[in-house]
């Protein structure tokens, strides 16, 4: 909570476009009252951005044309001025290579609409992967005011009487066909019945993930994140937060009232506890530095340690958010850690995070479990270090076959992700189940843009034995709804010469997630005639926003944001406005 003396009309950022009686100001209102509004719809009222990622081209965001109507309802009604800006969308199945190349740039539009127009408050309105650390990261950086909307879970899928969870059954159905175990009809039913509502992944992937940390940071009203996208709830849920955003203007509550080391601790915590995307640790370490609070990879495997999984949600589970949310949702699953909590935390209804949880209740304990019976008691997530990965990797413990948690074997090199698609499925590949994949030039620079190629394919031919899980490793990430023994994020990425990029088949890899360690059993003398020899590979972009993003994207361990966008001196907030 703030003790910030509630604000007055004149002291609006609105007030210096629509309140000063001189020839810009004539502008602004002339050009309001072009579009039918007199000015006693807006003087001397919070104007409310409304950050809408809708586009025809994101099946997740479309509802929010409709969501964004009943935020303004709740705008009106609280005595404010809504204004909808459209904002790029990052559709996650759709935009190549991949949404993470494009989340700083979703950061910056953010951050710029809020700066450059008569931004009083915002509604971020996001949900599919990217879009949320994004909204916040922009909106951190910015420090009005903000609530964020969430889209909510799509439906559970269905097929044949069985539900079916996005992404997961996806890559679960595609190796049985790889395998010839279903039929191309079948394929094609499950193609039809995955995603049938609006709404985001609802699996635990990175979108639910990302949704409930951003709950978890006290940036939503409480519950929001888990509501069903098209259930009435959710609705009712968008007119509150466009009503309280009016409230939070007069009380400047700005974000970063919300979003300090408490919020970053609690949404670290909740990501673990709900067994969530590998990707929350790359989004989050970005999102805390924007916001000037220290987050590391050691901190994530520190707080993993003593963290219980407690959502019984795919992929690390067996249910889905639709069930999640029956289930209590996450206020219930919160209620479960309050020891794990800092509980002190402020949120944009102005209540502590613990005042929020009151009366939060969980009403089926095989889907949010009960402490002494965890999905998993600990290591949600795993952080690796090695001479593999000297600045870090991640893994996904729960999400792995158990014996391959401790593992040795020898690599099966792919240089990048054309050669693995000529070549996974060679039926003379050198590949045994014991065999360690490796995936070169798929991190922030070498791919480009940090894309979810993680989880590489099990090749054909092992499929066909009934192997399902096999050591990955990349400087790749992973979907959320992905699972697999997968070392992910390696730093530094093979592209700019880390280790990775020396591997070379045959080669013996070591995995051991209880130590921690990612080995490369190669003696230092030979690495370093490997690294003497090694030639930097020329650079994807020579124009545009490819230049940009390569000249300042960060490792994966730092979160990839742009490095003049992060915290710091003369970054960020506290750039001077210029009217
Ligand atoms: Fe949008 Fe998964 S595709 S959240």
């Amino acid at each position: 909570m703030t003790d910030k003396p509630r604000k007055k009309p004149e002291a609006l950022r609105s007030h210096r476009w629509y309140g000063v009686n001189d020839l810009r100001s004539f502008g602004h209102r002339s050009r309001t009252a072009q579009m039918g509004y007199d000015r006693s719809d807006y003087m001397g009222k919070p104007v409310i951005a409304i950050i809408n990622t809708w586009s025809e081209i994101n099946s997740c965001h479309s509802h929010f044309r409709q969501r964004a109507d009943e935020v303004k309802r709740g705008v009106w009604q609280a005595g404010g001025f809504p204004i909808e800006m459209p904002a790029i969308s990052l559709a996650e199945p759709f935009q190549k290579p991949t949404t993470m190349l494009y989340r700083n740039l979703l950061a910056m539009e953010t951050e710029e609409l809020l700066r450059s127009y008569p931004a009083d408050g915002a509604v971020l309105m996001g949900g599919c992967d990217k879009t949320t650390p994004a909204l916040v990261m922009g909106a951190l950086s910015m420090n009005l005011p903000a609530i964020f909307v969430p889209a909510g879970p799509m439906l559970r899928g269905d097929y044949r009487g069985q539900f079916l969870g996005s992404g997961s059954d996806t890559w679960k159905y595609w190796a049985e066909l790889r395998a010839g175990t279903i039929t191309e009809d079948d394929w094609r039913e499950v193609e039809d019945g995955i995603a049938r509502s609006p709404g985001h992944c609802m699996t635990m992937g990175t979108a639910s993930t990302m949704c409930s940390a951003a709950e978890a940071m006290g940036l939503t009203l409480p519950g929001a994140s888990s509501i069903p996208a098209p259930d009435s709830r959710h609705q009712q849920m968008a007119t509150l937060s466009g009503k309280r955003i009016v409230d939070m203007v007069w009380e400047d509550l700005a974000i970063r009232d919300v979003v300090d080391a408490r919020a970053i601790h609690n949404a670290v915590t909740t990501v673990l506890a709900l067994g969530g995307s590998t990707n929350a640790i790359v989004h989050l370490i970005a999102m805390a530095r924007r916001a000037g609070v220290a987050l590391d990879l050691p901190r994530f495997d520190a707080l993993a340690r003593k963290t219980p999984v407690l959502a019984n949600v795919r992929p690390s589970g067996k249910y889905l958010m639709e069930d999640f949310y029956y289930a209590g949702g996450l206020r219930g699953l919160l209620s479960r850690l309050t020891d794990l909590l800092d509980l002190s935390a402020t949120t944009v209804n102005a209540n502590t995070l613990g005042a929020n949880l009151a009366g939060a209740q969980v009403f089926n304990d095989d889907v949010i479990r009960p402490r002494d019976q965890p999905l998993v008691e600990s290591d949600g997530l795993a952080v690796l270090r090695g001479n593999l990965a000297p600045d870090g990797a991640v893994i996904k413990p729960a999400a792995a076959e158990r014996h391959l948690l401790k593992h040795t074997g020898p690599a099966v090199v792919f240089k990048d992700y054309n050669d693995m698609a000529a070549r996974v499925d060679d039926p003379a590949l050198a590949v045994t189940k014991d065999s360690v994949l490796v995936l070169q030039s798929a991190g922030p620079q070498g791919a480009p843009g940090l894309p979810e190629w993680g989880q590489l394919p099990i090749p054909r031919k092992l499929l066909q034995e009934g192997v399902r899980d096999m050591v990955r490793i990349s400087d790749a990430r992973m979907s959320g709804t992905s699972y697999g023994a997968c070392v992910l994020h390696v730093a530094p990425e093979s592209h700019v010469g880390g280790p990775l990029a020396l591997v070379k088949d045959g080669d013996l890899i070591e995995l051991d997630v209880p130590a921690r360690k990612l080995t490369l059993k190669v003696d230092d003398a030979e690495l370093a005639r490997r690294r003497a020899a090694w030639k930097p590979p020329k650079p994807h972009y020579t124009r545009g926003f490819g230049i940009l993003y390569l000249k300042h994207v960060t490792q994966a361990n730092e979160g990839c944001d742009f490095d003049f966008l992060e915290e710091g001196p003369g970054k960020g907030i506290g750039e001077p406005e210029i009217h």
